[in-house]
């Protein structure tokens, strides 16, 4: 295969903080030797009782552990907030820029973003938030929900942020999981002029079985709108924090007390209580943000994530504030007021680097190349997608429109697992080539393995395992170990199992291929197919359904729903439109399914697993591929007519 490949450029290694030399170089030694390594990359934080030790990991069944610097002691706050104020007090560490460009923008410095966050700590306190409690925030993109997850931090309480796109049923569902006792939230957030009722939200969710942790839901006023308060349960924010002092004592935490829990989509089940930890995290994203970004100090650095996903953790607050950075943080939509709106506030912020997900990209790009050549962004120098795979052709508009050829573009891949990027170019050092995440940053030891478990060296196709632990890992699985261990650590034991498919060239470039389990990526965001299919069962109309993704255009993956209903029941356009609103309200406007086809019956082994792969064809198929003979070997059905009825109502449509 012909690959276009974009040298590193020589004017950005010049100034680069890492250059090929020196990547091959550290690279070496922090796989040869990473206590060395992550012992010296650990001094860049502040701790209160300096490590003595590193690593101390094992994958092996017999012997698994994971820790890392467990004898440090530190606060995530005091890296990001009071570190910086001796010499950065006035600098700027967020720019917020709301949803509507005519409201005005805010820019936080270092000193304003401490005493806010040290205020509403404070508040917690008093509200009988102590030490390893949980706390929900359900917020949309403003500068509260970076100060709530910093206060959440001074004092060791643990966050769970739940993302804004998230139903009643969701938020109930992840509060009664990880028992929390304080949600902070707003009256209602904005997203391209719509408003989106989230103390609403949070009154449904509450009203459901398992929610009686909760004893303060703290609201924060953003629009003004008219919301429910029922006292004394629900308490303004502004009421009950602004009054608080602006210093607050942070508490010490040992490296590997938890920092924060974020739900994510597996194959099966409900979404797991994805753990982080405070010392080892905050050295990996600190680190991969600075590398991965060649953060200069006068950088504007803005990342389009929500504060609701790994990303906008990882590198909207935690690695940008523990480096002293100017970050933004953008409420709105790309496309509101119009498809414009990304570079203007670009040019408005004079924003440095831009890292956003390939379906934006696509998005955008559909949109022909006039509104991104209207603004200027001269201010550009970097660029970078998360997410999902993207697409060469969508590489190169995002490369020769949006960076104007001048930009280097990091392709970043990583999971909520892990915490910070594990595959990416530096861009000094790395070719880029428009679809591959590239290297491996330092300490990540990335393997193809075939189906058997056995190691495949050289240019390869096969599934992504890594064979030893990096600082930012994930420990556990809220409240279920064993889970964590069963679903990452025994498919090829002695090794983390991403879950992706992956292929290596010939130079040792590696590009993701998609998710090999049953989890869909969906604008870059995971859905669970075992969630959708239980949404949808839990319809009463509804005996049985299976989901598969399928490939989509702008989403990258599309949700493809076939559902068989109870007898009795008529298939109607009405039901669908009501199974569908069902789903939404079930987990969330982000689980909508975009087919639903019914099905008479679905294909089945004799054993009664359904065949998957079966489904998956004939959702991705266009007409000429639902031939009988392209479906694959269905030998083994109990009933293969069914295949017949499922392909000729999909030919149908
Ligand atoms: O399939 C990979 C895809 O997103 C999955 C992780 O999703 P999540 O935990 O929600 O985290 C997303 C943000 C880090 C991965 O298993 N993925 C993520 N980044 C890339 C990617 N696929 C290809 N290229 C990427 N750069």
């Amino acid at each position: 295969m012909t690959q276009a490949v974009y040298p590193v450029r020589a004017q950005f290694a010049q100034r680069a903080r890492i250059d090929r030399a020196e990547y091959e170089r550290l690279y070496a030694q922090s796989v040869a030797q990473p206590d060395t390594f992550w012992g010296a990359v650990a001094q860049r934080l502040e701790w209160m009782t300096p490590p003595t030790q590193v690593k101390d990991t094992s994958f092996a069944l017999a012997d698994f552990r994971i820790r890392w610097y467990a004898d440090g002691e530190l606060n995530a706050s005091v890296n990001c907030l009071d570190r910086h104020l001796a010499a950065r007090g006035d600098k700027t560490a967020l720019i917020f820029e709301p949803d509507d460009p005519a409201q005005p923008a805010q820019r936080i410095s270092y000193r304003e973003l401490h005493a806010r966050v040290c205020q509403l700590a404070n508040a917690m306190r008093q509200l009988g938030v102590r030490k390893g409690d949980r706390v929900t925030i359900y917020l949309p993109m403003i500068p509260e929900a970076a100060i709530a997850m910093l206060a959440c931090a001074r004092i060791g309480a643990i966050h769970m942020v739940v993302f804004g796109g998230f139903s009643a049923h969701s938020i109930a569902d992840r509060v009664a999981d990880c028992g929390s006792k304080l949600i902070i939230t707003a009256d209602q957030g904005l997203r391209g002029g719509k408003p989106v009722a989230l103390k609403a939200n949070v009154d449904a969710a509450l009203k459901l079985p398992g929610t009686n942790s909760v004893e303060t839901v703290l609201v924060v006023r953003h629009t003004h709108a008219a919301v429910d308060m029922q006292m004394p349960r629900d308490r303004w924010y502004d009421a009950v924090v602004d009054s608080q002092p602006t210093q607050c004592e942070p508490e010490r935490m040992n490296a590997e007390d938890p920092l924060f829990i974020l739900y994510t989509s597996g194959s099966t089940g409900k979404p797991k209580g994805v753990l982080h930890t405070t010392g080892g995290y905050l050295v990996y994203v600190s680190y991969t943000h600075e590398a991965v970004f060649d953060l200069r100090e006068d950088d504007v650095y803005w990342c389009t994530a929500d504060v609701g996903w790994i990303t906008g953790h990882s590198y909207i607050v935690y690695g940008p504030l523990a480096n002293g950075a100017t970050a933004l943080m953008f409420e709105g939509v790309p496309n509101y007021p119009d498809v414009s709106r990304f570079w203007q506030v670009i040019d408005k912020h004079a924003v440095t680097i831009f890292y956003t997900a390939p379906t934006a990209i696509r998005a955008l790009m559909r949109e022909g190349d006039e509104p991104v050549q209207r603004t200027s962004r001269k201010s550009l120098r970097l660029l970078g997608t998360v997410g999902e795979p993207i697409n060469p052709e969508a590489w190169r508009w995002y490369h020769e429109v949006v960076g104007d050829a001048r930009c280097p573009i990091v392709d970043t891949w990583w999971q909520t697992e892990t915490g910070g990027i594990l595959i990416a170019p530096l861009p000094g050092a790395t070719d880029l080539k428009p679809g591959s995440a590239t290297r491996p940053v330092f300490g990540v030891l990335p393997a193809l393995v075939d189906a058997s478990g056995q190691v495949l060296e050289g240019e390869a196709e096969g599934n992504l395992v890594l064979l030893d632990s990096w600082p930012g890992q994930m420990r556990t699985v809220y409240g279920d170990h064993q889970r964590f261990i069963d679903t990452y650590f025994k498919t090829y034991p002695g090794t983390y199992f991403t879950g992706d498919g992956c292929r290596r060239d010939s130079d040792g470039d590696y590009w993701i291929t998609g998710r090999v389990d049953d989890v869909i990526n969906v604008s870059g965001h995971r859905i669970g197919t075992a969630e959708v299919e239980s949404a949808l069962v839990s319809h009463p109309k509804v005996a049985e359904a299976a989901v598969v993704g399928f490939p989509h255009d702008l989403k990258g993956q599309g949700i493809y729903a076939y559902v068989t209903l109870i007898a009795g029941e008529a298939p109607s356009d009405e039901l669908r439109a009501e199974l569908v609103r069902h789903v939404r309200a079930e987990i969330g406007p982000i689980a909508t399914p975009d087919h639903l086809q019914w099905a008479p019956g679905l294909p089945k082994t004799r054993s009664g697993k359904i065949m998957r792969r079966i489904l998956r064809k004939i959702a991705e198929a266009g007409s000429s591929q639902l031939a009988p003979d392209r479906l694959g070997d269905t030998s083994t059905l109990a009933d293969p007519s069914v295949v017949d009825a499922l392909v000729k109502e999909r030919l149908a449509k």
